[in-house]
Parts: structure tokens; C-alpha cells; sequence
């Protein structure tokens, strides 16, 4: 059977470059790999332990198993003001009060998107700080910042071939991190 990947997208808008790397990354997949992307995020309510002691929200139970069953879990997120973005940041916590948490032990990979020089640099290494947190396994290398993506992006998908070819190359490497980490 394929390898399980999903990618769970910190923006939001239509427009989003980062959705568009998350909707390319089936065609950039080696062999043995499936990518799809898990919605949801924007249904989530702010993140309140009186709800919780309510009963998760349907999309927050649905979202934590749907990561329990991946083999891996690729993060393609925007830099809000240098860190993560507040929906990406919500859901993980939201995420991490699921029992048992999803997260723990899970292989993931991030990537980044912005339309500065640096690609988001600076959000991942506030996302992989929390990644500790959860216990989650995150592959080191190679990593994917994806600089002034307005010009990388056209209708919806990335384009330039340079990113492709170089995203291709750290999803090979998730797919060779998952077998030799992941034991789920
Ligand atoms: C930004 N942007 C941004 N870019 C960056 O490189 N570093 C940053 O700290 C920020 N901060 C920031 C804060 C807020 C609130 C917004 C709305 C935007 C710009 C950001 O990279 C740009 O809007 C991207 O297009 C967002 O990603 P999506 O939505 O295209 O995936």
C-alpha cells in the first residue's frame, strides 16, 4: 500500500501560495507515496478549555484521526509577523489535546511559502519548536522556503521548475525518513 502523506495548509485565503504548494505536491510525490490535504482548520473555534470539557468539535476529531492514520504529515504554512500563522498555531493545539495525540511519534515535514526572500524560515523554526512539544518526529533536511512565491505560482499551482525539482528532491527524502522512523 502507498505511503499515507497529509498536508495540513496554515493559510486560509483562496489565493493562498501555500495552498498552491500543498494542491502540487501529488505531481512532485515519488512513487509509493499518496498526498492529500486535510481541511478543516478554518472550521475550528478559537481554542477555549471550557469548550473542550464540552466535547471536541466534530472538525477537531475528525482532523485527529485523520492524522493518527497518515504515515507522515507535511506542513505547508505562511509567516505571520515571524511565526505561525494563528489558524495553523490553533489547530495544533486544539490537535494536541486529543487523546491519544496525534501527533506523538508522527514523521513530519514542513514547508514554507512568503512572498519575501526568506520563505517563511522563521515561522518553521517557531513550528518546530512546538513540534518538541508533541513529540513529533520532524525530518531536518532538506528544507523547503519558498521565497517571493507570487512569482512561483500561476493559476493556483506551482510552476517554476527549480522549486518543483527541489521539493521533489524533500519529498524523497520524507518518503526514506518515514521508512526508517516511521513504526506506526
Ligand atoms: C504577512 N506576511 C509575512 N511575510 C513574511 O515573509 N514574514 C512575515 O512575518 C509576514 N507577516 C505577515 C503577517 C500577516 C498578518 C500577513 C497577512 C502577512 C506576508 C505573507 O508572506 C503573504 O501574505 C503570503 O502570501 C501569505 O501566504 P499565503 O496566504 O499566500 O499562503
Amino acid at each position: 500500500t502507498p505511503l499515507n502523506v497529509v498536508t495540513l495548509c496554515g493559510s486560509l485565503r483562496r489565493g493562498s501560495y501555500n495552498a498552491a504548494i500543498a494542491r502540487t505536491l501529488p505531481e512532485l510525490a515519488p512513487e509509493g507515496m499518496r498526498i492529500t490535504a486535510l481541511e478543516g482548520l478554518g472550521e475550528f473555534p478559537l481554542y477555549d478549555a471550557d469548550l473542550q470539557a464540552e466535547g471536541f468539535p466534530a472538525a477537531v476529531t475528525a482532523m485527529g484521526e485523520a492524522v493518527r492514520a497518515a504515515d507522515g504529515v507535511i506542513f505547508v504554512t505562511p509567516e505571520y509577523n515571524y511565526s505561525v500563522p494563528g489558524v495553523l498555531k490553533n489547530g495544533i493545539d486544539w490537535l494536541s489535546r486529543l487523546s491519544p495525540p496525534p501527533f506523538a511519534g508522527k514523521p513530519v515535514a514542513i514547508q514554507s511559502a512568503s512572498m519575501g526572500v526568506l520563505g517563511g524560515s522563521r515561522a518553521q523554526y517557531h513550528l518546530r519548536q512546538t513540534l518538541v512539544f508533541l513529540d513529533a518526529l520532524a525530518l531536518n533536511k532538506p528544507e523547503v522556503f519558498v521565497g517571493a512565491a507570487q512569482t512561483k505560482v500561476t493559476d493556483g499551482r506551482l510552476t517554476e521548475a527549480g522549486t518543483r525539482e527541489f521539493i521533489g528532491t524533500q519529498l524523497k527524502a520524507f518518503a526514506e525518513f518515514i521508512a526508517r522512523v516511521g513504526g506506526k
